[in-house]
């Protein structure tokens, strides 16, 4: 079949897998993005054809022209989603309807073609079928999935490729931020801007990431976990940060959380916690917030809380942000009541732990 909704995906299984042995060391303490499972998903998508050629296949090199478009105009786009050991011994993913959704709007962004949702569901539930063995067993740990798209035609001019590779590829992944879950540091950039109005911040693309690994490298350089990044055309609010979307948690209770007006990715995590906060009647405004407000707020007690959220981090409090010009703690820079209430109750319904009241958990196995 080609081009349709349903694909068949054609199973070859990698007659050469990771010992048990070894892959039960691995699995003890995986840290992020470092192992790799034994098979990968490939589909191939050709103008005029559309997608085809759908296989799980064992994980290996892929050959690469150096003419590929995407080694110079960088065509390329990702998601990132995690599939959890569940408290019955089954396997779920979270909300992967929603990055399906996100891959979708990332590839119209990128002038690419969509992948059907079916597809594209269907691949990660082959891939977690088939490597099941390597979802990790501890309360931390999970199967990392990470789909992905890129121009693979051979040609140099400037315009959309007519040829993309879709692949999915699987990393059984510990705690994001090594030490489990304790406060971050994050830097406020002086120099480095993440994406302007109409440019690509609201795509999951490589090309965001590549521009902020500067912004990233002097967060590290300064001694913190993150960078955040202020908006680019008047540098006083705050968009997000490298990989995670922030909330403020103030005095009142309710929560403040930057607008989606297309320069900040529109986190899955942060439609999650909107739900789960307005569901305990807690007010949530989706608002511009300045730096000098939550500078000003935590000086006064008027923030009392600020958290970032996303797949890898789930939600991880905010306790010292540092600039050329400043440094604070939100608080006593610890963690907030709010925000482990919140990441409580988050990982309680993507364990099979809670109730499921929105749907959210997709059963695999
Ligand atoms: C720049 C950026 N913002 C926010 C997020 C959070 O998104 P999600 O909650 O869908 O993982 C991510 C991670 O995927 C990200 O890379």
């Amino acid at each position: 079949m080609s081009g349709g909704d349903n694909l068949d995906f054609e199973i070859r299984p990698n007659q050469a897998p990771v010992a048990v042995a070894e892959r039960d060391a691995l699995l003890v303490n995986p840290g992020f993005g470092r192992v790799f499972t034994d098979h990968m998903v490939t589909v191939r998508y050709a103008e005029g054809k559309g997608w085809y050629d759908a296989r799980v296949e064992a994980r290996a090199s892929i050959s690469i022209d150096p003419a590929s478009a995407v080694l110079h105009y960088a065509q390329e786009i990702f998601e990132g989603l995690k599939a959890y050991k569940m408290a019955d011994g089954g396997v779920a993913m979270f909300r992967p309807d929603a990055n399906a959704a996100r891959f979708a709007q990332s590839a119209q962004r990128m002038a690419m073609p969509a992948l059907p949702t079916a597809t594209f569901l269907q691949s990660l539930r082959e891939i977690i079928r088939i490597d099941r063995s390597w979802i990790p067993q501890s309360d931390e740990g999970s199967l990392y999935l990470r789909p992905f798209a890129y121009a693979s035609e051979v040609f140099l001019g400037v315009r959309p490729s007519r040829e993309y590779l879709y692949l999915v590829i699987a990393s059984p992944v510990g705690a994001y931020f090594s030490g489990g879950v304790k406060p971050v540091s994050v830097w406020v950039s002086p120099d480095f801007t993440r994406a302007a109005p109409g440019g690509t911040g609201a795509a999951k693309c490589g090309g965001n990431y590549a521009a902020g690994l500067s912004a990233q490298a002097e967060a590290i350089e300064n001694g913190c976990d993150q960078v955040v990044y202020l908006d680019a055309v008047e540098r006083k609010n705050i968009d997000e940060l490298g990989g995670m979307n922030v909330f403020f948690v103030l005095d009142d209770g309710s929560l403040a959380t930057p607008p989606l007006t297309g320069t900040i990715l529109p986190g899955i995590t942060r439609d999650s916690v909107i739900q789960l906060a307005q569901r305990a009647g807690r007010r949530v405004a989706e608002r511009p917030v300045s730096m000098d407000e939550w500078r000003e707020g935590a000086a006064s007690g008027r923030i009392r809380e600020a958290f970032a959220c996303g797949t890898a981090a789930v939600i991880t409090p905010i306790g010292t942000v540092k600039s050329p010009d400043f440094e604070f703690t939100v608080a006593d820079g610890g963690s907030g009541e709010v925000t482990m209430g919140l990441r409580k109750e988050l990982v309680d319904i993507q364990r099979g732990r809670a109730a499921d009241p929105f749907g959210w958990v997709h059963r695999v196995l």
